[in-house]
């Protein structure tokens, strides 16, 4: 039985995983780490993050792990994948996509990046949840979003700006995906209108073993939408 990686959204933490976290039975352990600073320090890489990871994990003692990311933690998992292709024993790519950003979207990272640094707070991105959450849940549920937006208004002006200069560097990794032999389970809200279902079924259509889970009423966020579905598409990664 292998234990379990989550790598969250950006601009979030590891609380973002904490209602799926509870619905989970049967992995031998849960590793939620907040990103970067539990992991690295140095120049903005998401390879970095993959690479303390991996190390973190092996001092650990675990020579396998299932990976599950949602958005930026799916750029991270499938960094992890190219470069420690032995550890992965199960993907859950979860509202995110395996391609690179367009010019336009890089260089709006890298401004919001700027931003960020130089009045040293989170301003520029505090209405995320807006885009984030899905039209249901906006409607529906205000407690929810009232979650999220406290949660982004506590992240660290430095540690968004690092996610963003790292996820603007990130290259295609569709190739990675394409060559990997394990389980894949590709989860997506309907109302995801940051990595769309388009977005999960080019992940589907490179993954050999990929199945399209497409949750209904969600958003971006599905592990917070709806954590039941999240955790029932990573249990069934497990062996
Ligand atoms: C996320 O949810 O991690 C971000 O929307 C990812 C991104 O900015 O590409």
């Amino acid at each position: 039985m292998n234990p379990l990686l989550l790598l969250h959204a950006f601009p979030l933490d590891h609380r973002m995983w904490d209602a799926v976290e509870t619905l989970l039975t049967g992995f031998p352990g849960v590793f939620a780490p907040d990103l970067p600073g539990d992991l690295v320090h140095g120049e903005p890489s998401l390879e970095a993050v993959a690479d303390a990871a991996a190390e973190q994990l092996r001092a650990a003692g675990i020579e396998r792990v299932v990976v599950g990311g949602l958005s930026m933690g799916g750029y991270i998992a499938l960094a992890l994948l190219e470069r420690h292709p032995d550890l992965v024993a199960g993907l859950a790519l979860i509202d995110t996509k395996s391609t690179a950003d367009a010019p336009e979207a890089l260089a709006n990272r890298l401004r919001i990046a700027d931003e960020v640094e130089t009045s040293g707070t989170v301003d520029a991105v505090r209405p995320m949840s807006g885009v984030l959450l899905g039209e249901t849940t906006r409607t529906l549920r205000p407690e929810v979003t009232a979650v999220v937006d406290r949660w982004i208004g506590e992240q660290n002006p430095a540690a968004v700006a690092w996610c963003q200069r790292a996820m603007a560097a990130r290259p295609d990794r569709t190739d990675v995906l394409r060559a990997f032999d394990g389980p894949v389970r590709v989860v997506v809200g309907d109302e995801d209108t940051v990595t769309p279902v388009a977005a999960a079924e080019h992940l589907v259509s490179a993954a050999p073993h990929a199945r399209l889970v497409v949750v209904p009423h969600a958003g971006h966020l599905t592990a917070i939408e709806d954590p039941a579905a999240v955790a029932e598409a990573l249990s069934e990664l497990l062996p």
